[in-house]
């Protein structure tokens, strides 16, 4: 089959990519070294809503809890659990990681049967733990900064698949189960002799009835009824685990997704691009080298012929559009953006950021963010300075404040919902405070500094002079109406990207893990690629139907692909989610408005700056008496 072949050929470019290689630690946390006997440390994290294996299967909430939320009445440690230090990124994304009570130390015990402790359930809690097992939650441990992960069998297919987490009960028949057995499988691997790593770790989960007294020797093999809590009456439940210490090598989770979709992806982005870089280049050789030599032709001859086309409005090319001091700060803060995005994508091609770490690459991204300032002022005021502005300060200003601003009220609106549902998601106010200094108190001065820096450096010289008078402009045609071009526009970098942006929103909302950073540097770049040429070609059709207005009109046809992002997560919201709270409902839709706004502005940004580009080049090739 055709398949298999480039399946292979598939792999064997995917093991040139660096970020597949065992590199997913970053610097400081490498993994740990042990002997035996060492204690080997088991840490839980919140319990997430988790996709349930087969392919039709809904996500039915976005809201995290605490693993030690009182009302689940897990076994906690002596003396309590402590909680972990966490990055940035990683609170942002609501995880909270704490000790945990298991005593599993490296090599020792293998296949023995140990009791965790009993917990007593009252009716009410058993009530909510009940409508958490239904809504298919999913405990995660991690072991060593790995997520523990359970085998799970892929309905459709029947292939068996490895999702992170591991579920906190199952439904079914319908009747909820409380699982209070953990077989765990701990892969380790010699590293050195007598030093092992921990390579792996496997979670099967399972709902053990019968007698819930604390034994001396529990056995774990015997089949018992599943354990079903009553709502009506206390809950008395034995907690049991069984560690296995397996040596087979399995080192990784990119098992998890099939590959090949990914190159279906890829593929269907090359496709696009092939496309469109062929009907440009056609477009700029044929037809503007013909426009250039026939214009410059007709100047020689002094023969007295009409202008037509683009050439007619050499005039009114630069003047400077409607609302200049929106689009400049636009266009910085959307340059800044796309240094961020370029950045955080080189810091995960290199596998410093772990595919089962969401939080880190947030990080990477919030602080490569604030760093940027500089470039968001630079070109805020030097695009302003060329359409004219004159008000520098307020530029500055605006610059610097107005995205963080409406950013922050979006998260905080977002955060009041995650308090009312009482998810441990909700960002403290010791970490909204941290971002607030970020953003506040570094990237708005550099931020300034390259406003100075901008405004001194002045406008970009323009090569044809600005007529007195305006022109009239003829009707356009129906398809270069702003929003129609946008939306047609947009249809390109959206159609290049969507296959990734599946595995990008089931990363996001179903805490799924994300490793192929090399397909998403790839996409970003098509990405990136497609909005600049598909606006030039825009801004093209739009100068040779006389319409010379297209400052505004290229920041929205590039930024056309964000409209589409919002169809597509409605879609996604109505296909793959079943939310049921008002609290998740209003968290989807609050972060499906920021990737929005984000992917706007940056490919509007792409899309104006590559115009701008274009019609000075354009401009500098005829000459104008
Ligand atoms: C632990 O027990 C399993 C079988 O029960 C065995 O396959 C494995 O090799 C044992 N591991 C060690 C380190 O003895």
């Amino acid at each position: 089959m055709r398949g298999t072949s480039s399946y292979f050929l598939g792999s064997a470019l995917l093991a040139l990519l660096p970020s597949t290689v065992n590199a997913f630690y970053l610097p400081g946390a490498a993994p740990h070294n042990y002997v035996q006997h060492d204690p080997v440390d088991v840490y839980v994290n919140a319990l997430t809503p988790m996709l349930a294996g087969s392919d039709n299967s809904k996500l039915k909430s976005l809201i995290n809890y605490d693993y030690y939320n009182p009302q689940f009445h897990f076994c906690t440690p002596e003396g309590g659990a402590q909680s972990q230090p966490e990055s940035l990124g990683s609170i942002l994304f609501g995880d909270r990681i704490f000790t945990s009570p298991y005593d599993i130390k490296m090599l020792e015990a293998n296949g023995t049967c140990q009791i965790l402790c009993t917990a007593a359930i009252p009716g009410e809690d058993a009530k909510f733990i009940n409508g958490r097992i239904r809504e298919d939650y999913a405990l995660n441990w991690l072991v060593d900064g790995l997520p523990a992960a359970e085998m799970k069998k892929d309905t459709k297919t029947g292939d068996l698949f490895f999702d992170m987490g591991f579920n906190l009960g199952n439904d079914d028949d319908d009747i909820p189960y409380l699982n209070n057995h953990y077989e765990i499988v701990m892969r380790y691997h010699e590293s050195s002799p007598g030093v092992y790593r921990v390579v792996g770790v496997l979670v099967w989960p399972s709902s053990r009835g019968g007698s819930q007294e604390d034994e001396s020797t529990p056995n774990c093999d015997v089949e018992v009824p599943k354990l079903g809590l009553s709502e009506n009456e206390m809950n008395n439940i034995r907690y049991t685990y069984r560690v296995t210490w397996d040596a087979t090598r399995w080192d990784n989770y990119l098992h998890i997704f099939d590959p090949r979709i990914h190159w279906f992806s890829l593929i269907n982005s090359i496709v696009i691009v092939v496309f469109l870089c062929v009907m440009v280049a056609m477009i700029l050789w044929r037809t503007v080298s013909r426009d250039i030599s026939r214009y410059n032709a007709i100047d020689i001859s002094e023969d007295v012929q009409e202008d037509w086309g683009w050439k007619l409005v050499h005039g009114e090319v630069f003047r400077a559009p409607r609302y200049p001091m929106v689009l400049s700060v636009m266009v910085g803060n959307g340059a800044q953006l796309c240094a961020m995005c370029a950045v955080t994508l080189v810091f995960a091609l290199l596998g410093f950021l772990s595919p089962s770490n969401r939080g880190s690459l947030a990080t990477v991204m919030m602080v490569c963010w604030t760093f940027f300032g500089g470039i968001g002022g630079y070109y805020s005021s030097r695009i302003y300075a060329s359409l004219g502005g004159v008000n520098n300060r307020k530029n500055a200003f605006l610059t610097a404040t107005i995205l963080p601003t409406l950013v922050f009220i979006v998260m905080f609106l977002l955060n009041f919902f995650l308090l009312v549902a009482g998810s441990s998601g909700a960002v403290p106010f010791s970490t909204m405070l941290l971002i607030v200094v970020l953003w506040f108190g570094i990237s708005a001065p550099l931020s300034s500094i390259g406003s100075y820096i901008g405004s001194r450096q002045g406008g970009v010289s323009h090569p044809v002079r600005v007529n007195q008078i305006p022109r009239q402009i003829p009707p356009a045609p129906r398809h270069l109406r702003p929003w129609a071009s946008a939306l047609l526009a947009g249809i390109l970098p959206f159609g290049a990207a969507f296959v990734e942006l599946y595995f990008v929103m089931s990363s996001l909302f179903a805490s799924r893990a994300y490793y192929a950073f090399g397909f998403l540097a790839l996409t970003a770049g098509v990405v990136a690629l497609t909005s600049g040429t598909v606006t030039i070609l825009f801004t093209y059709f739009n100068l040779c139907a006389e319409e010379y207005r297209w400052h505004w009109r290229a920041f929205l046809t590039g930024g056309g692909s964000a409209f589409w992002i919002l169809a597509y997560g409605l879609f996604y919201w109505l296909s793959r989610l079943s939310l049921d709270s008002f609290s998740s409902v209003a968290l989807y839709l609050g972060y499906l408005f920021l990737i929005c706004l984000f992917d706007f502005i940056v490919t509007g940004t792409i899309g104006f700056l590559a115009s701008y580009w274009a019609v000075r080049r354009l401009y500098s090739a005829i000459r104008v008496d």
